[in-house]
């Protein structure tokens, strides 16, 4: 199967199976303040994310690119709605566009769209310091994010099996490189264990990409005979994820897998994370509303974080941590079993 077919199945497939909203990110009520003691003005969205240069707690996560056409006209429509509202945008993986110059151009579309943009790069963990160095200067980079997707490539047909030697290759690129490192899942969540690994490194930030919104193994079972059934339901969930990534990693720590709306990037920002990464939403906005249409809905989600920042008595993206909030169920579960309480 060609790559550009692939990235086809991806965007169609990702659209098809949806977002499963199994994040247990519904886990996290705040208790309402009826004296919050601060106005809608008071409220500032600039997070706390150091050198990943971001203005607002939520981002446009890595999609596309290299698929010829539709990839370029998605990637661009991506690049002017972040603009429009001024929030950061990571590209797809970019291995194909190392492999082909052809498919440069699908990639390059997103900084000529936006050329001061804050725009994040994509690899995988099988990446070379050479090739990371290029990722980075073929869009002009401002960060590099490099995902983990273990359980995808064992799902996907065609995937990798060897999984060896990646943790050395992330290190070695971190030290290398004159922008910041993000370390990304793929929707199946970053522990404790595997954030004190990455905490070790000069990894700059992970994004605990977790279970419960875009999920990769349903995708890549759609598109096999035989279904790895087990893998559809594995993986931590993004409310679980975030906690894990808090406890194992001093850095920044970013939020996705299954946020959709405010209530979604609140929680996960009263959960631990900095700011919130949404992949398959937007997605699906840009594709049934158009770039209008999409814009509208960033520029609402501004609006309504800053509703319930306020109603939450939190000034700052870094207040909302000490929100009061009670969690229940699975989540609580979770956090006693792995001792997080
Ligand atoms: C992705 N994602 C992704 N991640 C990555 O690091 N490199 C990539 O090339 C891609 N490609 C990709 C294609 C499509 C169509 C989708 C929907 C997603 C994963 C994405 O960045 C994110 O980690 C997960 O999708 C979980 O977030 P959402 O989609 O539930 O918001």
């Amino acid at each position: 199967m060609s790559r550009a077919k692939r990235k086809m199945d991806h965007i169609n497939y990702a659209l098809s199976t949806g977002q499963c909203r199994a994040t247990w990110l519904d886990c996290v009520r705040f208790v309402h303040q009826a004296l919050p003691g601060i106005g809608v003005a008071d409220v500032s969205l600039e997070p706390k994310t150091g050198d990943l240069k971001l203005k607002s707690p939520v981002f446009i996560n890595a999609m596309t690119g290299g698929g010829g056409s539709e990839t370029l006209q998605l990637n661009a429509m991506l690049a002017r709605a972040a603009k429009e509202t001024g929030i950061a945008m990571a590209v797809g993986s970019q291995m194909a566009a190392l492999k082909d110059k052809q498919e440069r151009e699908s990639y390059q579309i997103v900084r000529k769209e936006n050329p001061n943009g804050t725009i994040f790069g994509n690899l995988g963990s099988e990446a070379t310091v050479e090739q990371a160095l290029e990722a980075v200067e073929m869009i002009e980079a401002d960060a590099l994010q490099i995902h983990l997707n273990v359980v995808q490539e064992l799902t996907m047909p065609e995937g990798d099996r060897q999984f060896r030697g990646a943790l050395d290759r992330i290190a070695r690129i971190a030290e290398a490189l004159h922008v910041p490192v993000i370390v990304k899942e793929t929707g199946f969540g970053i522990s404790q264990e595997t954030a004190v690994a990455l905490d070790n490194t000069q990894v700059a930030a992970i994004d605990a990409s977790g279970f419960g919104g875009t999920n990769f193994a349903s995708i890549e079972n759609e598109r096999r005979k035989r279904k790895l059934a087990y893998f559809e339901d594995w993986g931590i969930p993004t409310a679980a994820a975030i906690v894990e990534c808090r406890n194992g990693f001093s850095r920044t720590v970013l939020a996705s897998g299954g946020l959709q709306d405010a209530g979604d990037v609140v929680r996960a920002l009263r959960l631990g994370a900095d700011a919130a990464g949404i992949a398959g939403s937007f997605l699906k906005h840009a594709v049934s509303l158009g770039e209008a249409g999409l814009i509208d809905e960033i520029n609402g989600l501004h609006e309504d974080v800053r509703m319930l920042m306020t109603a939450l008595g939190a000034c700052t993206i870094e207040d909302i941590r000490s929100a009061p909030a009670v969690i229940n169920g699975e989540l609580l579960s979770h956090l006693k079993q792995r001792g997080f309480e």
